[in-house]
């Protein structure tokens, strides 16, 4: 895929600065960073609001009616891309799935000439995934007042819905953050999940953040915020956790290997089974972003088990997405009185 570089740096892209209006509301999600203790609990407090049980009719409204959402998706995604589509379409909006490979951007048009020309057909409302730091919030910076951009997964920055999303489900299985013992374990040095989750869970006052990884694969100095133990030994971070997430080895974006285990032994080591879970805390929940690997960062069969919170993290994640999108579209109309 051919990308115009932008020449950001990583972790101090992502443009939290943007992300209000000047009225102080939720105009793009570009971050965790810079989200306050009470936006993110009020965040969450939304997206409660349309979690339904299976069985249940799933939660509706029109609060979209009338908005566009195009899903600008140059990084592959099962979870993010279906939940924001169909977050956007069950609150009434018409939604453009754009297919990348067939775009014009594949013939050298820059991606800001294709955000004007989508802007310019009344889109609302980008969602944004990129490899490249800083995307989204360079977008952010040059579009008109009436548009929203959500990051849906920025290189190994930032991945704020999911974020979210994780709190979410902490929250309702474990009753609150603050206090809780939570380790994530995996290739923290490229996760954009780890780092996004970290951020969020030491705001809303978690007791103890460990990330815990490989040698090769801790992250660099002023990634992950300053409260976090980096931890090499698996059973020193899982040790009375509450709170166990897995993450997958992101191996597109590392381009060399040395010093990182290979598939057996990096189970041995750093795969979360049943029997590491009994160092865990009574009642730990096991979590994992997804996509997995079975049998490398986790046993399949505790993936399926009653601890496992992942399908709870997946059906989350349509109801977060809901929640701001209806959040940012409300500040987009607050802007046009
Ligand atoms: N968790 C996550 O971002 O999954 P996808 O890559 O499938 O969207």
């Amino acid at each position: 895929m051919s990308v115009t570089r932008l020449h950001t740096t990583s972790v101090t892209a992502e443009g939290f600065e943007l992300q209000l209006s000047a009225d102080g509301r939720l105009r793009h999600l570009l971050t965790m960073r810079g989200l306050d203790r009470e936006r993110i609990g009020e965040l969450l407090d939304q997206s409660q609001a349309f979690v339904t049980s299976p069985g249940e009719p799933v939660a509706r409204s029109d609060a979209l009616r009338g908005k566009t959402v195009a899903n600008l998706f140059f990084e592959p995604s099962t979870r993010t891309r279906a939940s924001f589509d169909l977050a956007a379409k069950r609150l009434g909006a018409d939604v453009l799935n754009l297919d990348v490979n067939t775009s014009s951007r594949k013939k050298g048009e820059s991606i800001l000439d294709m955000i004007y020309t989508l802007q310019a057909m009344r889109v609302d409302v980008f969602v944004v995934r990129d490899a490249e730091a800083g995307v989204p919030g360079f977008i952010a910076r040059h579009v008109n007042e009436f548009v929203s951009i959500l990051n849906a997964g920025e290189s190994d920055v930032s991945h704020p819905t999911q974020a979210l999303l994780d709190l979410l489900t902490i929250r309702q299985r474990k009753g609150r953050i603050e206090g809780l013992k939570v380790a994530i374990v995996g290739d923290i040095a490229h996760s954009r999940v780890a780092r996004s989750a970290s951020e969020a869970l030491v705001t809303m006052g978690v007791g103890e953040l460990r990330l815990v990884s490989p040698p090769a694969l801790s992250p660099a100095a002023g990634t992950v915020p300053a409260e976090a133990r980096i931890l090499n030994r698996l059973d020193d971070g899982i040790r009375d956790a509450d709170v166990v997430m897995a993450l997958r080895i992101q191996r597109e974006r590392i381009g060399n290997l040395d010093g990182i285990p290979g598939i057996d032994e990096y189970f041995a080591s750093y795969g979360i089974s049943h029997e590491r879970m009994k160092l865990a805390a009574p009642g730990a929940i096991v979590m994992h972003p997804g996509p997995m690997n079975r049998g490398i960062e986790i046993e399949s069969s505790l993936a399926d088990s009653p601890c496992s919170v992942i399908t709870q993290q997946v059906a989350n994640g349509v109801a977060v997405r809901m929640a701001i999108l209806s959040t940012v579209t409300q500040t987009l109309d607050n802007q046009r009185r």
